[in-house]
């Protein structure tokens, strides 16, 4: 099902939920990318870790989608210290299907040292590059975009973040309790709101009230996805059981 916002009681004006059946997820999501490749062939694209997007790079994988440049939300602190990082989980999921190699990949700073001298420096990458074309993201069940956790303001930038006690044990799921992380560095609500065009990707029954509080809650820093109602273009793909 395809249509304006009306399922949703927010204030909106060109933006698009589109409400899908689990398997045409990955399907819906590769249609809006290819769409944005037809205009731009090496558009940069922002891809998400996490286990939303998966049914997208299971797509890209099949359809060999992989012109475009890639840029990183976000990464764990120090990551080059860990194999357990969001840098080598785009690698195993979807960089090296695609053959889409270091030099079409912008990754985000984490080292120790001047990171807020080395963020500063990811912000004008990402401009000399033409900007973000497209930007997946996942929803945090509290609300979280990225790693910018509730409190996050409308205009924060790429920068160092403590991580909530929720996101660092959903984050040790990911790598089963082999690691957790307690901080992390992120685009900001303002870094993605620049972007042309923003995708929130939702599944499942707990992010229903993440989902709802993102469209239909007052936009405020406690919900951080709410403030993506202010992107350029949002298209939201949620699957039906987002709407229990
Ligand atoms: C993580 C990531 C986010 C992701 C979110 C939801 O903390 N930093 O980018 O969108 O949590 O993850 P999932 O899709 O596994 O629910």
């Amino acid at each position: 099902m395809r249509g304006r916002v009306g399922l949703f009681n927010c204030r909106m004006q060109d933006n698009t939920v589109q409400i899908v059946a689990p398997e045409e997820f990955g399907v819906t999501a590769v249609n809006l990318l290819e769409s944005v490749l037809v205009e731009r062939p090496n558009a940069l694209v922002v891809l998400p870790t996490g286990n939303t997007p998966l049914p997208l790079y299971a797509e890209l994988r099949r359809r060999k989608v992989g012109a475009m440049r890639v840029a990183m939300l976000d990464d764990y602190y120090d990551a080059a210290s860990l194999t357990t990082n969001s840098y080598h989980w785009l690698r195993r999921e979807v960089l090296d299907s695609l053959n889409i190699g270091d030099e079409r990949v912008l990754r985000i700073p984490t080292a120790p040292g001047n990171l807020p001298a080395a963020c500063a420096e990811y912000e004008s990458a990402l401009a000399r590059a033409g900007g973000c074309d497209l930007i997946f993201l996942g929803l945090g069940p509290n609300g979280h975009i990225g790693f910018n956790e509730p409190g996050s303001a409308v205009d924060s930038r790429t920068r160092m973040v403590t991580l909530s006690e929720a996101t660092a044990d959903a984050n040790a799921d990911y790598w089963q309790g082999a690691y957790r992380p307690r901080a992390a560095v992120t685009m900001g609500m303002g870094t993605i709101l620049e972007a042309r065009r923003v995708c929130l990707l939702v599944r499942g029954r707990n992010k229903s009230t993440a989902l709802r509080a993102a469209l239909e809650g007052p936009e405020a820093p406690d919900v951080p996805a709410s403030f993506l109602r202010r992107a350029r273009e949002l298209t939201v793909i949620a699957d039906r059981a987002c709407l229990k």
